[in-house]
């Protein structure tokens, strides 16, 4: 028997998400997948230290209550209007499987995430990419027909940019389905859409503590909303998603939130210098209000060059090669250190 007959076609054809390279040799300066340069604060370490060998010999609290309760002080709801995940895309995939019968439609402004299709596709959904225009920017129109679920990145990525909150929150009022406003990056903007998900009965926001928190490693993002919406969310999800560690990373990290503060403050400081730089050495950025720029080239450089040039400079970055994206490529914030070599790297491209 060939076992590929035995695998769906829908499976078969799946186009897989890509995620970022992840080469973590010494030496390399990862500036890929928007990962944090900074460690998270001390007080994860102290937690995970705490937990005993005897702790791990049980399952772990299924509905992650110690957290959710932080979660739902610090964004001022009940603990049911919150559902916490193994990293975001976790989260993100439980709204495609609790919204949407296979065959429906799910949105998504494009380009934004690129896990969305991925996760369409999983889903046995209809992609239906609602395009932004040239300047990356979004003119909402009619709102795509038979789709009951509706993802919007914000600040979007790769483009760095922040939607209008009045754009989305008029968007939100008249969608006739659920809107999930990833907000992965907002800790970095200079605005949310969190309101929306606590007054709107159709709006969840998702969140994560792999970029801010710096800890992209033990895998925790959450969703914020009315409650029957994340009650459906909690039907889907495994018993277990929660492993104990993370949820002990988790809640340490949630409460050291001056840690993660400073940690913005210090990669935004970075950032605009770094945007100063590109364009300094004629790229054209675009507003960031996140952890990476999104930017093109000076002509005599193209984004796919760029990128081969600074990896084989042990300096990674991130190129998409759709249509629309591959001119640009997108830069994660790292240290000083690190993006004054990339600077230097990329004043001898442009010389
Ligand atoms: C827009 C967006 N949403 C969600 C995620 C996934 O986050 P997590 O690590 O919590 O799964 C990412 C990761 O890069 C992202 O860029």
């Amino acid at each position: 028997m060939n076992p590929d007959s035995l695998i769906p076609f829908r499976v078969r054809d799946l186009a897989a998400y890509v995620p970022g390279e992840q080469i973590n040799r010494p030496g390399v300066i990862k500036l890929n997948t928007n990962e944090n340069p900074y460690p998270p604060s001390p007080t994860v370490a102290e937690a995970l230290a705490q937990v005993s060998g005897d702790a791990l010999r049980l399952y772990p609290d299924p509905l992650a209550r110690e957290v959710c309760g932080i979660l739902a002080d610090l964004h001022g709801v009940k603990p049911g209007q919150i559902l916490a995940g193994n990293g975001s895309d976790e989260v993100l995939a439980l709204c495609t499987r609790a919204f949407v019968q296979p065959g429906q439609g799910i949105g998504y402004l494009d380009p934004s995430y690129s896990l969305y299709p991925v996760l369409t596709a999983i889903h046995g959904a209809r992609m239906t990419p609602v395009p932004l225009n040239q300047a990356f920017q979004w003119e909402p129109g009619p709102a795509p027909a038979n789709c009951p679920l509706f993802f919007i990145t914000n600040p979007n990525a790769p483009t760095g940019m922040l939607h209008d909150r009045e754009v989305v929150a008029a968007f939100c009022r008249s969608y006739q389905g659920v809107v999930v406003i990833d907000e992965a990056y907002v800790d970095f903007a200079t605005d949310t859409c969190l309101d929306l998900a606590r007054t709107l009965p159709n709006v969840l926001v998702t969140r994560t503590l792999s970029k801010s928190y710096a800890l992209a490693g033990i895998r925790f993002g959450y969703a914020v909303g009315n409650s029957e919406l994340i009650g459906a969310l909690y039907k889907l999800k495994d018993s277990y998603n929660l492993n104990l560690l993370t949820q002990k990373a988790a809640a340490a990290a949630l409460r050291d939130q001056a840690w993660m503060k400073n940690l913005v403050e210090r990669i935004r400081a970075t950032r605009e210098a770094f945007v100063g730089e590109l364009v300094r050495l004629g790229f054209s950025t675009f507003p960031s209000e996140t952890n990476f720029v999104w930017t093109r080239p000076p002509d005599h450089l193209s984004a796919p060059d760029l990128y081969q040039a600074l990896k084989r400079q042990d300096i990674l970055i991130r190129h998409f090669s759709p249509p629309g994206l591959r001119e640009h490529v997108r830069i994660t914030i790292g240290t000083d250190e690190q993006m004054a070599t990339l600077a230097r790297a990329l004043q001898n491209l442009c010389a």
